[in-house]
């Protein structure tokens, strides 16, 4: 694997944007951090470092809460609603605009092949913000027709409105940089809220282009900040301040815990978690073979597995299982692993070293208790940190590869050899996560009934993980709280407040 040979000419706005300083977005511009200590941000396909970036303190966050607060009060709730719509339309076109360079830049960061990060960029970015923008002018209220006590019949009116909620400070993770932070900005903007974004320290770059693009967008100084920084210290001074009212997270359920009980233990601000998955994927011998197969594969390693919604757990009928494992080990073989910049790369490199080791002990615990390496296995190349796709067969219900959320490339298979819908909900739901989950089957009645047994925020029919920004996402057990995208993925971002008039 040769990861800098094939590696295209990057254009002059990437080249520029890695070549410049890298401060701290705050009130409209860029400033120096108040402390010393910088990040390296490197290539996972290479390890080389790409460039340095500016580490945040909590004195910063301070900063940062200090010009959102006061941007939530000014020309940004001037604005009419249709108005902060046209100022989100504006933004997604200018998304377009630098698509390619934000598409080099996750690349270079993240490591995922360049088709997905294009991809991702045009659907969650731009038209991500542009659903987003439409409905700016459509967060209303009620009109409620009762008569409280102290306001006769007929001579009251009692409605209520939608108010942003406030400061809002969002925490994300590496996984798909870019979708991360539009899927907090977005509706956040929307709503009429100001936000301070915590990218993950493994790859920020995406979402401090996205703080030039906003600005030059017409979002007005304050709105949107970008407060680079370590988890414990910049994202624990977020989760704990007192001066912001909602903090939306994406992440490992360890640190949503931890998130929760800072917001628990200082303003009681609302908080939405989006973390982990260990998906379920329950085929049976009616499925279409020709679709299920290219989906498994795709359910499990697309961005290497690294992604919440993985379907990692294979809950396969016993009549097919044979043909439906030898079927995803056909199709892998041309899921090349390699340099996202290399046309033909679907698996690229996992986000680092440490995420790297942690997929290897994984891969040796199923080896340890007993599961049946079929495919994959290995770390490859000399340089970054590669692992193959890697599938499990014969695995029992209890094994940590079946119970614990990888974030890698690896897939494991489970057998049933019933057609008992309670049994095998009761194999679907064997798990500490809900996240997504899908059913296979041609037999319509089977596909409800078993979709509607299954404890999971998203179970797709005979498609695995359909995502749109419309489509509300979110997970049950210990996913998380609340949901994202559509309407539903604003609400988190407003208040009620109700009002009652006696004439
Ligand atoms: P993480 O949960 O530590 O990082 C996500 C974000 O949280 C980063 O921006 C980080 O700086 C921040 N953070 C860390 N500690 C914090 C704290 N005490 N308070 C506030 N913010 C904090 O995830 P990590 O360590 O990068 O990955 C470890 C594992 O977590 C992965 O192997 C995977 O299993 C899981 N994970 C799941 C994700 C998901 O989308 N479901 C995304 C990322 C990781
Ligand atoms: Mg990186």
């Amino acid at each position: 694997m040769n990861a800098a040979a094939n590696q295209p000419a990057l254009s002059q706005a990437t080249l520029d944007f890695l070549a410049r300083e890298h401060k701290l977005f705050i009130n409209g511009a860029w400033i120096q951090s108040s402390g010393p200590e910088t990040i390296d941000i490197i290539n996972p396909s290479t390890e080389e470092v790409i460039t340095k970036i500016q580490a945040g303190t909590r004195a910063d966050i301070d900063k940062a809460v200090v010009a959102a607060q006061s941007a939530l009060k000014g020309e940004w709730a001037a604005l009419s609603s249709r108005q902060r719509g046209k100022v989100l339309l504006r933004f997604a076109d200018l998304i377009d605009e630098n698509l390619q360079t934000l598409a080099e830049l996750e690349v270079l960061d993240n490591g995922q092949p360049l088709m997905i990060a294009q991809y991702t960029v045009a659907g969650f970015g731009a038209d991500f913000v542009r659903y987003y923008a439409g409905w700016c002018d459509k967060i209303e209220g009620a009109t409620i027709p009762v008569s409280p006590a102290e306001a006769p019949a007929g001579g009251s009116l009692t409605y209520t409105k939608r108010e942003p909620i406030g400061v809002v400070g969002a925490i994300i993770p590496w996984n798909a940089p870019i979708a991360m932070a539009i899927l907090k900005i977005a509706p956040s903007l929307a709503a009429g809220c100001t936000i301070i974004l915590k990218p993950a320290e493994l790859a920020p770059l995406t979402s401090m282009k996205l703080a030039d693009i906003a600005k030059e967008a017409g979002v007005p100084d304050g709105v949107f900040n970008v407060v680079n920084g370590t988890g414990p210290e910049v994202g624990a001074a977020l989760s704990e301040h007192m001066n912001i009212q909602k903090v939306s997270f994406t992440g490992s359920t360890g640190v949503g815990q931890t998130i929760a009980k800072a917001a628990a233990g200082s303003n009681l601000k609302k908080v939405t978690l989006e973390l982990g998955g260990k998906s379920p994927v329950v085929v049976f011998p009616d499925a279409n073979m020709e679709k299920v197969i290219p989906s498994i594969c795709r359910a499990a390693f697309f961005l290497q597995g690294q992604n919440c919604m993985a379907g990692t757990r294979l809950l396969v009928h016993k009549d097919v299982a044979d043909a439906v494992i030898e079927g995803v080990v056909a199709a892998l073989a041309f899921w090349k692993v390699g340099d996202g910049f290399q046309p033909d790369t679907l698996i690229g490199p996992l986000i680092s070293a440490t995420q790297r080791d942690r997929v290897m002990s994984f891969i040796e615990a199923g080896k340890a208790e007993g599961a049946r390496l079929v495919t994959g296995g290995n770390a490859v190349g000399e340089k970054g940190y590669f692992v193959e796709p890697t599938v499990f067969a014969d695995c029992k219900p209890d094994m940590t590869i079946v119970q614990e959320e990888i974030f890698g490339p690896v897939l494991s298979v489970l057998t049933f050899d019933t057609y008992d819908l309670d049994e095998i909900a009761q194999l679907a739901n064997d798990n500490v996560y809900g996240l997504s989950g899908s059913v296979w089957t041609q037999d319509i009645s089977r596909a409800h009934k078993l979709v509607s047994m299954i404890d999971s925020g998203q179970v797709s029919i005979n498609c695995h993980a359909a995502v749109d920004p419309a489509i509300p996402f979110g997970g049950n057990k210990m996913s998380g709280w609340g949901r994202e995208f559509g309407k539903e993925g604003l609400e988190p971002f407003l208040k009620t407040k109700a009002t009652t008039v006696v004439f």
